[in-house]
This record gives C-alpha cells, sequence and structure tokens, in this order.
C-alpha cells in the first residue's frame, strides 16, 4: 500500500521514519519546490494505520502546491503528518520531545520543506520545533514568529465572500444577507465577527454545541445543529470545519447560491465541483479563498510586509476570485478548474 501511494503520486519526494520512542510515523511530502520551498503544517493525528497518515501527507501536499501558486508565493508545496499512537497532551514533556525529534527531522532536509501548524499542532509546538529548525513559520510572536494564522485567514474568506456574493447576486453588500458559518473554531469564529460587523444575517453550527451556542449569544446569531447545516436555506455557505464535505451526498440538500469558506480540501472527489456549477451554485475555489494563513506567513515572517501591505494582499484574495469566475465563464468551466488553471500555469512558467 505504501508503495502504491508513493507510486501513483507526482510529487518530489517523501521522508518516512519512524520514531522509536513515540511508536509515531513522521511522514513529510515535499510535492514540489518549483516556486520555492515546499511550505506547509504538520498535522498530528492519530490514524487508523501509517497508510492513511501517507495518503493525507500526499494529497494535503499537492494542495499546497496549488494553493502557493494561485496565491502568487514564491513557496511550494508540502506537508509532514506526525502519526501518532495517541495526541500527547499539549505541554506534556512526551509531546516536547516528540516535536524536538520532529524539529531535527525538519531540520535535516535542509530547507526543501518549511513547517507550520495544522491539525492538533499550533504555535506552542511551532516555538518547540523552533528550538531545532530554522525552517518554521508560526511560532508565537514571543519566539519571534508571527504568531496563528487563522485571523488573515478569516480575513481572506471575508474577502472572498463579498467577491462571490458579488458575482452570486450583482452586488457585495452584506447586510441582510444569509450566512451560515459550519465551525466556529479559530477562523470560523473571527469570520463570524467579520460577518456581523458588515451586518449580514448569520447562522452558526459546530460540533461542539456549546461553543457555537456562545458564538451566537455574542453576535446575535442564530445557531443550528450539524445535521441541518447542508439543508438549511441560506445565501452563502460558509464551511470552516473539516475537508471533503461538498459530495454527491451532500450537494443535492444544498438550499444555497454561494458556497465559500475556508475548509482545506472541500470537495470529496473533482466530480463536485461540476455538481454545484449544474446546481446554479458558485464555488469559491478552497485554495485560493483560505489562503491568507500562508499569505500572513510568508509575508511577515520571510517577505518584511508591513500590516498596510498585508491587507492589500489579503483584500486581493476577493480580487483573485473576481478574476476567476471571469474566466470560469470564458472558457466554460467551473471556478475550481479555473483555480487549477491559475495555478498550474504560474507552477509551468518557473519551470
Ligand atoms: P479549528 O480546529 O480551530 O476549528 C474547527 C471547528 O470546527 C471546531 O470548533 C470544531 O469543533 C468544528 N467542527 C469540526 N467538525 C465539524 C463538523 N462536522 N460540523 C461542524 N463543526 C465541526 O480549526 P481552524 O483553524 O478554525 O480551521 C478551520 C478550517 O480551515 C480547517 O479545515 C482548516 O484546515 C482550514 N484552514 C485553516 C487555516 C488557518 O489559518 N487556521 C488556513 C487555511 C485553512
Amino acid at each position: 500500500m505504501f508503495e502504491d501511494l508513493i507510486r501513483g503520486w507526482d510529487g518530489e519526494h517523501v521522508i518516512a521514519r519512524f520514531d522509536e520512542p513515540s511508536s509515531t510515523w513522521m511522514l513529510v511530502g515535499v510535492h514540489s519546490t518549483v516556486l520555492g520551498p515546499a511550505m506547509g503544517g504538520t498535522r498530528m493525528k492519530a490514524y487508523r494505520s501509517p497508510d492513511e497518515g501517507l495518503h493525507d501527507v500526499l494529497r494535503l501536499s499537492q494542495a499546497m502546491t496549488m494553493k502557493q501558486a494561485a496565491a502568487g508565493l514564491d513557496f511550494g508545496g508540502g506537508k509532514a503528518v506526525l502519526a501518532v499512537p495517541e495526541v500527547p497532551a499539549p505541554g506534556s514533556p512526551r509531546r516536547r520531545d516528540l516535536l524536538l525529534r520532529y524539529g531535527d527531522l525538519v531540520d535535516s532536509l535542509g530547507g526543501s520543506y518549511v513547517t507550520a501548524a495544522d491539525m492538533n499542532t499550533g504555535e506552542a509546538d511551532l516555538d518547540v520545533i523552533g528550538e531545532r529548525t530554522s525552517h518554521v513559520l508560526g511560532r508565537s510572536v514571543a519566539c519571534g514568529g508571527s504568531g496563528s494564522s487563522a485571523g488573515a485567514t478569516a480575513v481572506g474568506v471575508f474577502h472572498g465572500i463579498r467577491a462571490a456574493v458579488r458575482r452570486a447576486f450583482g452586488e457585495d453588500d452584506l447586510a441582510g444577507r444569509h450566512v451560515l458559518v459550519q465551525g466556529v473554531g479559530a477562523v470560523g469564529s473571527r469570520l463570524a465577527e467579520l460577518l456581523h460587523e458588515a451586518r449580514a444575517s448569520l447562522t452558526v453550527a459546530d460540533l461542539d454545541g456549546e461553543r457555537a451556542a456562545t458564538i451566537a449569544e455574542s453576535l446575535g446569531a442564530a445557531s443550528t445543529t450539524t445535521h441541518h447545516v447542508f439543508d438549511t436555506e441560506c445565501d452563502v455557505f460558509s464551511p470552516c470545519a473539516t475537508g471533503a464535505l461538498l459530495s454527491a451526498e451532500s450537494i443535492p440538500l444544498l438550499r444555497c447560491r454561494v458556497v465559500a469558506g475556508a475548509a482545506n480540501n472541500q470537495l470529496a472527489t473533482s466530480w463536485d465541483a461540476d455538481r454545484l456549477h449544474a446546481r446554479g451554485i458558485l464555488y469559491a475555489p478552497d485554495y485560493v479563498i483560505n489562503a491568507g494563513g500562508v499569505i500572513h506567513l510568508a509575508g511577515y515572517e520571510r517577505l518584511g510586509w508591513d500590516d498596510a501591505r498585508m491587507t492589500a494582499r489579503l483584500e486581493g484574495i476577493g480580487e483573485t476570485l473576481t478574476g476567476l469566475f471571469d474566466r470560469a465563464e470564458r472558457e466554460g468551466i467551473t471556478p475550481a478548474a479555473a483555480a487549477d488553471r491559475l495555478a498550474t500555469e504560474r507552477i509551468d512558467a518557473a519551470r
């Protein structure tokens, strides 16, 4: 299986190290370094098998290549997985030791892979990794990093929603537009605040029902159960939780005009972009609308941008999407296919 997965992948190289003391597979996928060092987060997760972790690292690293290219950043795509038997408690000595050994592995790659946060890893973990390697982005401000990128991701998604609303409804005023935010974690909760400030009508949903209820109350929003996110009537459905949620099963249920949210890998298969299109639903390609995170990390930590430059680049996500919607119409393709063409052209031009 390991071999089949790697043979079926079009990336540059995979590093697999078994960390004996923690029984963890450390897997790094360097998908492309054509535009620059492969950058992408480290996911810590208890998978059912190392194959499952490898599958994740391969597909996520490919998506990072497309994200960096579409965002116009001089980075390639990479991703890492720490396939742990069980996720060690934050701040525990076991976790710290694992992260230090992982930092050594990242360092040994000589900068071809630059790591950051992903599921179950955050600033504190990156600070530990940063004790062993400089090829890390998103450490805490106290440790010389730029901190969490979730706020920037939310701002980018907000601009993306406006661009999509403009295309779907002819004007980008969000006042009174009904937006359903699925997942009000680090990104979704900030996005909900921005939408509230823009006077959108909000519904929020989260697996953690208490969290959804608290946020709904503080913003005067409605909340719904996770079972009803797909069939709730709204103008914009904004997935900010997990991936692979747009599928042959869920798309027929949708009662929205726009899908525009932060989650990575929203389409279960590439056919699902066509399914959305056939239903007249405008889809903002995930890796374009959620690029605020990588823009934040690259801009602040590698390119020396100031806040004004960052603000302009995050606004630019809306302009990029508008360009993609235009291109999709012109070329008779879906916005997702237009995004793939844009990213591929940038990579091919750099070869
Ligand atoms: P988070 O872990 O802080 O929040 C996710 C929230 O979704 C949690 O509150 C969780 O309870 C909820 N959730 C999980 N499954 C759900 C379900 N089936 N239905 C409803 N709620 C559910 O994660 P974060 O950082 O807010 O990221 C959200 C999404 O955006 C993820 O898919 C992530 O990969 C993606 N993303 C995040 C970036 C960042 O800068 N943090 C950058 C680009 C993408």
